[in-house]
């Protein structure tokens, strides 16, 4: 039993040695700070920002920004109008009124608009926007313009991001 102890300590250290370099081998460390880690995300990010940038310019791009707006406010530029709160009407209506705001440049959704929605758009949104849409000389935001603002800052954000990677 004596002469047993060092050989068990022996086996005991080969097996912890053999255990430490598979595991290195097959799973990356999960840190921030490991290489493999950062370039897995740097691959996510880049692909996501890329697939972001291709569909920016779409309709169903900027019916999607249109709605988040209607539902969430904006607060992002300096309008003398001032900031736009969210919710001035039921979320279940907001895509519907995005259509119509798309409608005023000339743009489609997939589905024409339902008639109540020039209706909201008119007693909700015409009051600062303008019923036709142009932001009463500049005082609120023009929703006729080829690329909404909020649409311009997000590509502008997403090709610095892309440049730094
Ligand atoms: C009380 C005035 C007011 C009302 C009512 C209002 N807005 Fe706004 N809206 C603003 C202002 C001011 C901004 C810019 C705020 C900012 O981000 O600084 C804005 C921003 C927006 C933007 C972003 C524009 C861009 O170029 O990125 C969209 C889209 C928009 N509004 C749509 C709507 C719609 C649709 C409605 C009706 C449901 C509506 N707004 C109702 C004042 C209003």
């Amino acid at each position: 039993m004596k002469h047993k102890a060092p050989l068990l300590a022996v086996i005991f250290v080969l097996l912890y040695a053999f255990y430490n370099a598979v595991s290195k081998q097959t799973l990356p460390p999960k840190t921030e700070k490991s290489s493999t880690y950062r370039k897995h995300t740097q691959i996510h990010h880049t692909q996501h920002a890329q697939e972001e940038l291709d569909r920016l310019h779409t309709t169903p791009y900027a019916k999607e920004y249109i709605i988040y707006v209607i539902n969430h406010g904006s607060r992002q530029f300096h309008f003398k109008g001032g900031k736009m709160e969210g919710g001035y009407v039921s979320p279940k209506d907001a895509p519907k009124i995005a259509c119509y705001v798309l409608s005023l440049s000339g743009k489609q959704c997939k589905k024409p608009y339902t008639p109540d929605a020039e209706m909201f758009y008119t007693s909700v949104c015409g009051g600062c926007h303008g019923n036709d849409g142009k932001g009463l000389g500049g005082i609120y935001p023009d929703l006729t313009r080829k690329t909404l603002l909020g649409i311009e800052e997000r590509e502008t954000f997403l090709k610095n991001l892309l440049k730094k990677e």
